[in-house]
């Protein structure tokens, strides 16, 4: 939530601000600004609305070698100029770029700045005009800073200038991520290292309650009582061209074709030389000595940790819970003896996640992070990572990371099994083999689902997924990915269950689709696609070869009936899509949301 991304070196900032707040828009993008300094001071430019927007608000006359930017997913305060960032202390000497929530910035308010007016209603303002506050007491611009932070309770990334210092970004971190990129006679400050990749790829990880003194032509890392800390900086791995569109309309659908080779490459990843799984034997360990595996998580996470609950259990013979994170600390249950903890998260960075590791770290349990971003806070927190390598995704909503995280989930899970001795009856990693040549088949159909969509979802408000068992959880997703891009109203239920209540709302025309690609439930859901039929629904069969029906709208090819989710969703995101075109949404940033969700 929220981007930032700062510049100190000699050349002009401008575009270096720019191309970055246009890479970290997946962040947020309700309002953005950048400020640069030069010698005749601060060049501030805000606006409400996309990067785009302050791309023309921007004087290209201006030039200057240092500056801040901000692409803000709004928390405190609508989206709005005023609120927009970099916000600015009261004489105008320092301004400052906030990612984060500062949750006793009305005690500070009340015990600091009653003296100042303000001017905006976020708590970054406070922060700002704290310094400026402070910098009265101390006259020392670092020292002012250190004291401020030392003072902030919350989650923070922070980039400041200073007008009376044009070779100083001042940079702290709690929480919520950020980086210092090295390059040669020049250094940056992002949220994220795809924001600054097309200049460097060094990077300098900062640890929670740091601050960084970033210059031309070094960066020290600090602790909050100013004692310098030595720090390696480490090469980024991440492939420039993986973070452009191409010929793609859309990142979405560039996401949804990458699923196959994504599998692909899971295969790869995962497999030794004898084709047999390869895994860290310190997680194989853990998973041995748990007796209950706890999988936490948000949104399409979440639901990729309901398939691997069925995994886990129906191969390895582990019993699992899967916990929604934000609900997980107030709800928790009773926890069985030696508990493992299970992070599934495409950033690495949910808030509401890394919460319940901080949690349970002190309650003293291991933990294993299953993410797209091996360097991110819930993989250097966690015990143990184990890496998704689905590429840098994009489009807010989640396609290849669901995808890569059910095969990682399915890697997992078999590997306990072979390590325990059961005896799988059939070939994972083939399976897999196969599963990628469906999903291409799959992507090769798009103009099906194009029709599909049209077809169903142009009109309406509301839409029904059903499915039972397994496709339960892929229909949830499907739900999700619908009203996330499109905006309809849309529900994945359980279809024994519509009938206790929620078939209420079925009338004439209503859209339902049904999932059926398993066998002990095929007759079952079909009998809940006639219930919901003699209510006036209009329904869509999506099944899969081996118990497809004439009147089927869609059958998949067959895979493995255990991997059935990693092929059935990908009608499903496409459906989604295309939904979204139809009604003219914007697909790769639907409103109101960011897609690493960097506060709880
Ligand atoms: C939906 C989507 C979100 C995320 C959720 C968790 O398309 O992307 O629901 O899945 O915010 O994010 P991560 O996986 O980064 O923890």
């Amino acid at each position: 939530m929220c981007g930032i991304v700062g510049y100190i070196g000699y050349n002009d900032t401008k575009e270096v601000l720019l191309n970055g707040l246009e890479k970290l828009e997946y962040r947020g993008y309700d309002s953005a600004g950048i400020a640069t300094l030069n010698k005749d001071g601060i060049n501030l430019f805000k606006v409400k609305g996309r990067i785009a927007a302050l791309r023309e608000r921007v004087d290209n006359n201006v030039q200057a070698t240092m500056g801040i930017g901000h692409t803000r997913w709004a928390t405190h305060g609508a989206p709005s100029e005023d609120n927009a960032h970099p916000h600015q202390s009261a004489s105008g000497r320092f301004t400052i770029v906030h990612n984060g929530v500062i949750e006793n910035f009305y005690e500070l308010r009340d015990a600091y700045l009653n003296d100042v007016s303000l001017k905006s209603e976020t708590d970054t303002e406070i922060i700002v005009q704290l310094i400026e506050v402070l910098h009265q007491k101390y006259n020392d611009t670092a020292e002012a800073f250190r004291q401020t932070v030392a003072l902030l309770k919350g989650s923070y990334a922070i980039g400041l200038i200073d007008a009376e210092d044009q070779d100083t970004i001042f940079v702290a971190k709690n929480k919520s991520p950020l980086l210092v990129g090295l390059g040669e006679d020049f250094n940056l400050v992002a949220s994220d290292a795809m924001a600054t990749l097309k200049e460097t790829d060094r990077y300098l990880e900062i640890h929670d309650k740091e601050i960084v003194i970033v210059n031309r032509d070094y960066a020290e890392i600090q602790k909050l009582d100013g004692v310098a800390i030595e720090r390696e900086p480490y090469i980024a791995e991440i492939d420039a061209t993986d973070i452009e569109k191409g010929t793609y309309p859309h990142f979405m659908l560039k996401e949804i074709d990458e699923q196959p080779p994504v599998i692909r490459k899971i295969i790869q990843e995962y497999q030794d030389d004898h084709d047999n799984i390869k895994l860290d034997p310190e997680v194989r360990k853990a998973m041995l000595d748990s007796d209950r595996v706890y999988i936490i998580a948000a949104g399409t996470s979440y639901h990729a940790g309901l398939v691997g609950k069925q995994f886990i259990e129906k191969l390895a013979n582990v019993p699992v819970e899967v916990h929604i994170a934000s609900e997980f600390s107030y709800n928790m249950p009773l926890l069985s003896e030696k508990p493992l903890f299970v992070f599934i998260s495409q950033s690495g960075e949910t808030a509401d996640s890394r919460s319940v590791l901080v949690r349970i770290k002190e309650l003293g349990h291991p933990s294993l992070t299953i993410t797209n971003v091996p360097g991110s806070t819930l993989s250097r927190e966690a015990n143990y990572t184990l890496h998704l390598h689905a590429g840098p995704e994009i489009a807010v909503a989640s396609t290849k990371a669901y995808t890569a995280q059910i095969a990682v989930l399915v890697i997992l899970a078999v590997d306990t099994a072979q390590a325990k001795g059961i005896n799988l009856e059939f070939d994972p990693l083939q399976e897999l083999g196969i599963v990628a040549s469906v999903m291409e088949s799959l992507t090769d159909q798009k103009e099906t689902f194009e029709k599909i969509a049209a077809d169903f979802f142009t009109e309406t408000r509301n839409a029904f997924y059903i499915g039972r068992g397994m496709d339960y959880f892929v229909v949830q997703e499907a739900s999700l990915k619908l009203k996330e891009i499109s905006y309809i109203q849309a529900e994945g239920f359980a279809g024994g269950e519509l009938k206790h209540g929620t078939i209420a709302l079925i009338e004439e025309g209503t859209p339902v689709i049904a999932l059926s690609t398993q066998k002990n439930v095929n007759y079952s859901i079909r009998g809940n696609v006639q219930e919901v039929e003699a209510r006036g629904a209009k329904t869509c069969i999506i099944s899969i070869e081996g118990l497809e029906q004439d009147t089927d709208t869609f059958v998949i090819p067959h895979v493995h009936e255990l991997l059935t989710p990693l092929a059935s969703v990908v009608p499903m995101q496409l459906l989604a899509y295309y939904a979204a075109l139809h009604r003219d949404c914007d697909v790769d940033k639907p409103r109101n949301l960011a897609k690493s969700v960097t506060v709880e």
